[in-house]
């Protein structure tokens, strides 16, 4: 558990070109919230960066089919994805735009001290062109045949069935996106980034020196491109949306989303650290600043081959201390699909789960595609919030609240002696769970939370203090009265990062504030005798089969037969 340290945490910058679904959250926000309130808690200097990512070929294709302008669907989703990303308590210190005008400043700042140091090569190509929407096929412009695969709808930059990384000129039959038609060839300049310069760089900082420091599905991954040898990587694009090249032979090209949206995390922190009074630089040129980015697995490459290769390149900036991405979650045995609407998209949950944002957190967190690829199911998501938050969990509290109330009128009680052997049992749980947060473990984090509540539930049952009151052994009520509320206090501090929430109303009826991990003694007094809590009420609630029905059923209506 160290403090004083500075950290830079990142999630992905989600495209606005649609809601957010849970397959994002357990993939890339949830783990970095869940890290960045640890690392606060631990007395460090954290800039939890984020925002919208708005370029790119998904985007414009959106607006066409919504027939409507690129900045109204940005607008839409942007505020949409913000106002989820909050209601779930992900806690950003900033959430900006890519189309902000300091990002394209920062952008092209980026990108002319690349050109000025001959970072780029220069090609001309043949590429796919529309002759009659007179437009260039980038991206997701075009589909056809997936070479490695055989898939029929693949993209012109990825195919979704075997995840290969494609370029539109690989596509077997390809059919523009816009016209439907077949495109020809045609020639077209643009900006490359030769990323066989930087294998060397790559394999010594990853393959030797985060082998066994990095999660083994990111580390496989990153050797498997290196094995495979690195292609040069156009960074421009013949799009009329986008951030412009800054060259003046570069009239009607942008860059590719992907040269400009992990800019976006230094520019969503030079936003921050503006309005905040700091210096953006510490955030990103200071080596003992640890960066950290929130990923899913599909964007590893981005992660831990090009954009370092880019901020190599530059040479003033730190590289990332570690890239934890997680596998995908599947929904229901299938594959989460935003085109088949095989999703649970957030907003809807908090329509249909109001005030449930930990019910999600939780299941989400203990059941993370943290080294797999994992299944999210209605009937676990249930049988979760009712068999652990609600059985385990909230019976304790709710339990030790209802005897404070009975016995003592809501007044903590004195004690002639603290039950030691109890309160060094349960503040083995700081260790055990900031322990495995630093391994970035957050399935085994929250186990160990649940297994904090279990320990106070067994005290209880082992040592019936309604079975002393009884008796009149007022003196032993009040020991274990006051040690259950100390554990009470303690799964308040210890669930922060997990279920916000829940833990700060858990805090309101005790009376405290949040105390920071590395003040918590291991000789307890969170909580002082004498002080009135105020009245409790139930922290969670069980959730019913009709509910759970009706979820299954308005997925399953989605199933295009
Ligand atoms: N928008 C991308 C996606 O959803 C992620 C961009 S991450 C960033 O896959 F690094 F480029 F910002
Ligand atoms: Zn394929």
């Amino acid at each position: 558990m160290e403090k004083n340290q500075r950290f830079t945490i990142t999630s992905a910058l989600p495209y606005t070109n649609g809601p957010i679904h849970i397959g994002h959250l357990a993939g890339a926000y949830l783990p970095a919230d869940i890290y960045a309130r640890y690392k606060r808690l631990c007395e460090n200097d954290v800039a939890f960066i984020c925002g919208s990512d708005e370029h790119g070929v998904a985007i414009s294709i959106k607006a066409r089919q919504e027939g409507t302008s690129v900045k109204s669907i940005i607008d839409k989703y942007h505020n949409l994805i913000k106002e989820t990303f909050e209601q779930f308590g992900i806690s950003f210190d900033n959430y900006s735009r890519t189309s902000n005008l300091i990002h394209h400043e920062t952008s092209k700042k980026f990108f002319k001290k690349l050109d000025q140091d001959n970072c780029f090569e220069i090609k001309t190509t043949q590429q796919l062109y529309d002759k009659s929407e007179n437009q260039f096929l980038a991206d997701r412009y075009v589909m056809g045949e997936c070479p490695k695969c055989d898939h029929e709808n693949a993209y012109g930059d990825q195919c979704e069935n075997c995840g290969a990384t494609l370029s539109p000129n690989d596509l077997i039959n390809p059919k523009s996106k816009l016209s439907g038609s077949k495109p020809v060839l045609k020639e077209t300049k643009h900006w490359y980034l030769p990323l066989g310069n930087y294998e060397k760089f790559l394999t010594k900082w990853i393959l030797e020196g985060k082998r066994g420091i990095w999660k083994p599905n990111v580390y496989g991954q990153v050797k498997s491109w290196l094995e495979q040898g690195l292609e040069s990587r156009a960074i421009s694009r013949d799009l009329d949306w986008g951030i412009p090249i800054p060259r003046d032979d570069a009239k009607g090209k942008v860059m590719y989303v992907w040269f400009d949206a992990p800019i976006g995390y230094i520019s969503s922190t030079k936003e921050w650290a503006e309005k905040e009074n700091k210096n953006w630089e510490d955030y990103w040129k200071k080596p003992d600043t640890k960066l950290i980015h929130f990923i899913g697995k599909d964007n590893i490459v981005f992660h831990c081959i090009i954009f370092p290769s880019i901020l190599k390149a530059h040479g003033e900036f730190i590289l990332p201390e570690n890239v934890p991405a997680n596998e995908f979650l599947n929904l229901e045995g299938r594959k989460i699909s935003t085109s088949n609407n095989w999703a649970i998209w957030l907003d809807e949950y908090l329509k249909d789960f109001k005030n449930m944002q930990d019910s999600l957190r939780y299941t989400l967190t203990v059941n993370s595609p943290e080294n797999k690829d994992n299944d999210f199911t209605w009937k676990d998501f249930q049988s979760r919030n009712n068999n652990e938050l609600v059985a385990i969990f909230g019976n304790f509290i709710n339990r030790v609240f209802v005897l404070t109330e009975k016995y003592f009128d809501n007044i903590i009680p004195k004690y002639d002696e603290l039950d030691s052997n109890q309160i060094i049992k349960i503040y083995d749980y700081v260790s055990l769970i900031s322990g495995s947060l630093d391994k970035f473990k957050f399935r085994d984090a929250v186990n160990h939370l649940i297994d904090l509540a279990r320990t106070g539930n067994k005290y209880l049952a082992d040592k019936e203090p309604w079975k002393r009151h009884k008796e009149n052994n007022i003196k032993e009520v009040e020991q274990i009265i006051y040690t259950s509320l100390e554990t009470c206090a303690l799964l308040s501090i210890l669930s922060e990062p997990f279920i916000p929430s829940s833990a700060k109303k858990i805090r309101d009826i005790l009376d405290i504030n949040l105390v920071n991990w590395t003040r918590l003694k291991s000789s307890g007094k969170i909580i002082q005798p004498g002080h009135k809590i105020k009245k409790s009420y139930l922290i969670f609630r069980k959730i019913e089969d009709d509910e759970v029905e009706k979820q299954l059923k308005k997925l399953n209506s989605n199933i295009k037969s």
